[in-house]
């Protein structure tokens, strides 16, 4: 007999409990792939302007990278890591709300609001049906014409890179909740709210940003 698969309730909570443990080590656990992320956070968020909000915000990297015109709202399902962003958070020059806030759920977060919505390696977090609710919540608190910019990271077709990320999937998946096959591109694809104007990788096939806006 195979065990029931997890609720969406049950996901959540797991990933909560996940990062509220992950919290209190997480910059350093993530140094070594940090020092390549640090390169690539002001070049996503530096040129944004009006409203934004960044979903899944961890320990709060990007936020010293936008721009002072910026009015930002950046959320975390997890409460241990929204107060390390918070604590991040001053080094800003941005207007900035950091709140505990489940990107699947937004209760807290106004429709018809953003200019922009970032995400750093949230999606690639995500379970399918979770991943589907956030992009429900996107289409919902993005005005018309707002865009999305998302990275994360999917398998390589290089075999070299691909035996690599095979090694690292099952850390990957205990430490982060993270997985390379999550299809996220494809799942915004199944939106017809959201157009998808670009994709692109910042490193060979594995690092994708995704961008797009909502259509009316
Ligand atoms: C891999 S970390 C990425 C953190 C950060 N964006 C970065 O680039 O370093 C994923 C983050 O997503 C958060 N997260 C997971 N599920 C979430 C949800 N449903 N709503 C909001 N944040 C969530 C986790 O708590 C964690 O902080």
């Amino acid at each position: 007999m195979t065990a029931p698969s997890p609720t969406e309730g049950e996901q959540r909570r797991l990933l909560e409990l996940k990062y509220n443990v992950t919290a209190w080590f997480y910059d350093i656990l993530d140094y070594p792939w940090e020092r390549q992320y640090r390169h690539w956070r002001p070049q996503l968020v530096g040129n944004l302007r009006g409203e934004v909000l960044e979903a899944g915000v961890g320990t709060g990297r990007n936020l010293r990278h936008y721009n002072s015109s910026v009015n930002l709202i950046a959320i975390d399902l997890c409460k241990a890591m929204v107060k390390i962003a918070k604590k991040r958070g001053g080094a800003a020059v941005c207007m900035l709300d950091c709140r505990q806030e489940d990107a699947t759920k937004m209760a807290s977060i106004p429709s018809n609001h953003f200019d922009w919505i970032i995400s750093t390696f949230l999606c690639c977090v995500l379970p399918y049906n979770l991943q589907v609710l956030a992009i429900r919540q996107f289409e919902r608190v993005l005005k018309s014409g707002g865009q999305i910019r998302l990275l994360d990271m999917v398998y390589s077709k290089i075999p070299q890179f691909r035996r690599r990320q095979d090694f690292f999937t099952p850390f990957v998946e205990k430490v982060y909740g993270a997985r390379f096959d999550r299809n996220v591109l494809e799942n915004l694809q199944e939106s017809s709210r959201l157009r998808i104007t670009n994709t692109y990788f910042l490193k060979k096939d594995v690092y994708q940003v995704i961008e797009g806006y909502l259509v009316d």
